[in-house]
C-alpha cells in the first residue's frame, strides 16, 4: 500500500488487514515503554490546514512510538501566510527528504493532489466533507475489540446527525457495510445529502422509530465551520429531535453501544454524559487511535522488508 486516501482504495481486505495489525500495535502500547525501532530513519510530516486534536496527536504519537521523527507543520507560521501556493510547500517539505504526508485539508480531493507532487506516501486525515479513513479504522476497529466479533453481519450502525456535511459518516458507511453491517442514517432532510440512494443505507428521520434496533449508536457534531447556511432551526429544537437524552438511552438495546468521534457539543447532539454510560465506547476509540494510526503509518513506511520489521514490533 502506497497511499491512504480513503476506505474504497483501501478495499475490504486491506481494511481487514489493518485491523488484524492493529492488534499488534495495542499490544505495543499496553508494554512499560511502548515504542518499537520498525521506522528508525522515517520521516512523518503532519500538514493540518484545518484544526484537529485527536487526529493530529495521535499521529504524531503513533510515528514516535514506531521510532519516526516527526516533522510539524503549522499553517499560522508558515510561509503559507506569504503567499505559497500548496504545491510549493509540499514540493519544498518533500525536498527535505519526508517518507509520508498527514494530510487535513477544508476541500476534497487534496490527498491525492499531493500525491501528484511528491512521491513519499500520503495519509488522508479528512479532507472536506470527503473522507476520513483512519477514523474509520478507529470505529471498526473499537467495535470488533468491544463486541469481539470480526465482521459485523445482523448488526446495526445507526449514525445521527450531520450526515452532509460528515467526512466520518462517508468513511465509516463505506468500512462498516464492508464488514457486513446494516447502516441507518437518521438526520432532518437538510442534514442528508440531496441523494443518497447510490449509498448502502436505510434514511430515517426520526431517532425515536429507530433505537430499539440499533446495535451501534454514532452520534456526529454539527459541523457549523463546514455549514455555508443556517440547516437547523435552532440548536434547542434539533436536540430535542436528534440529541441522545437519558428517554432516548432507554430505548436502547442494553447490549448498544454508544460511539462519536469527538469533538463533541454536550447540550446538542449530547444531552447526557457518556462518561456516566456503560456502553459508551467514545474513551477506547480515542486511545485505540494511536494504535491504528501505528498500523497505517507501519503499513505504509516499513517497506518491503515489513515481515522482519513486524519481528521487531512483537520483540
Ligand atoms: C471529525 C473530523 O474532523 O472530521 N473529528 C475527528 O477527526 N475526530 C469529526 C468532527 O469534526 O466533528
Amino acid at each position: 500500500m502506497k497511499h491512504l486516501r480513503s476506505i474504497e482504495e483501501l478495499g475490504h481486505d486491506g481494511l481487514v488487514r489493518l485491523l488484524e495489525l492493529t492488534n499488534h500495535m495495542v499490544e505495543v502500547n499496553s508494554r512499560p515503554v511502548p515504542k518499537v525501532p520498525a521506522l528508525r530513519g522515517r520521516t512523518v510530516v503532519s500538514l493540518f490546514f484545518e484544526d484537529s486534536t485527536r487526529t493530529r496527536l495521535s499521529f504524531e504519537t503513533a510515528a514516535k512510538r514506531l521510532s519516526a521523527d516527526t516533522m510539524t507543520f503549522s499553517v499560522s507560521t508558515s510561509s503559507v501566510n506569504k503567499g505559497e501556493s500548496l504545491r510549493d510547500t509540499v514540493e519544498t517539505i518533500t525536498d527535505m527528504g519526508v517518507d509520508a504526508f498527514v494530510v487535513r485539508h477544508k476541500s476534497t480531493g487534496i490527498p491525492w493532489q499531493i500525491s501528484d507532487w511528491t512521491d513519499a506516501s500520503v495519509v488522508n486525515a479528512g479532507d472536506g466533507w470527503h473522507q476520513h479513513p483512519t477514523q474509520a479504522l478507529v470505529d471498526c476497529f473499537t467495535v470488533r475489540q468491544a463486541l469481539g466479533c470480526e465482521r459485523f453481519d445482523g448488526l446495526t450502525l445507526t449514525i445521527v446527525g450531520d450526515i452532509k456535511h460528515s467526512r466520518v459518516a462517508r468513511s465509516n458507511i463505506s468500512a462498516f457495510s464492508m464488514l457486513g453491517a446494516k447502516v441507518i442514517l437518521v438526520a432532518p432532510p437538510t442534514l442528508l445529502p440531496p441523494d443518497v440512494s447510490h449509498w448502502p443505507v436505510e434514511v430515517s428521520h426520526r431517532l425515536d422509530d429507530v433505537l430499539a434496533h440499533t446495535d451501534i449508536l454514532y452520534m456526529l457534531r454539527l459541523q457549523s465551520e463546514r455549514m455555508s447556511q443556517g440547516h437547523v432551526p435552532n440548536l434547542r429544537e434539533y436536540a430535542e429531535t436528534f440529541g441522545l437524552d437519558a428517554a432516548r438511552v432507554g430505548k436502547l438495546p442494553s447490549r448498544a453501544v454508544l460511539m462519536h468521534p469527538g469533538p463533541m457539543n454536550r447540550g446538542v447532539e449530547m444531552m447526557v454524559d457518556p462518561s456516566t454510560l456503560p456502553n459508551s465506547l467514545i474513551h477506547q476509540q480515542v486511545s485505540n487511535g494511536v494504535s491504528v494510526r501505528m498500523a497505517v503509518l507501519f503499513d505504509l513506511l516499513a517497506g518491503e522488508s515489513s515481515t522482519s520489521h513486524l519481528s521487531q514490533v512483537a520483540s
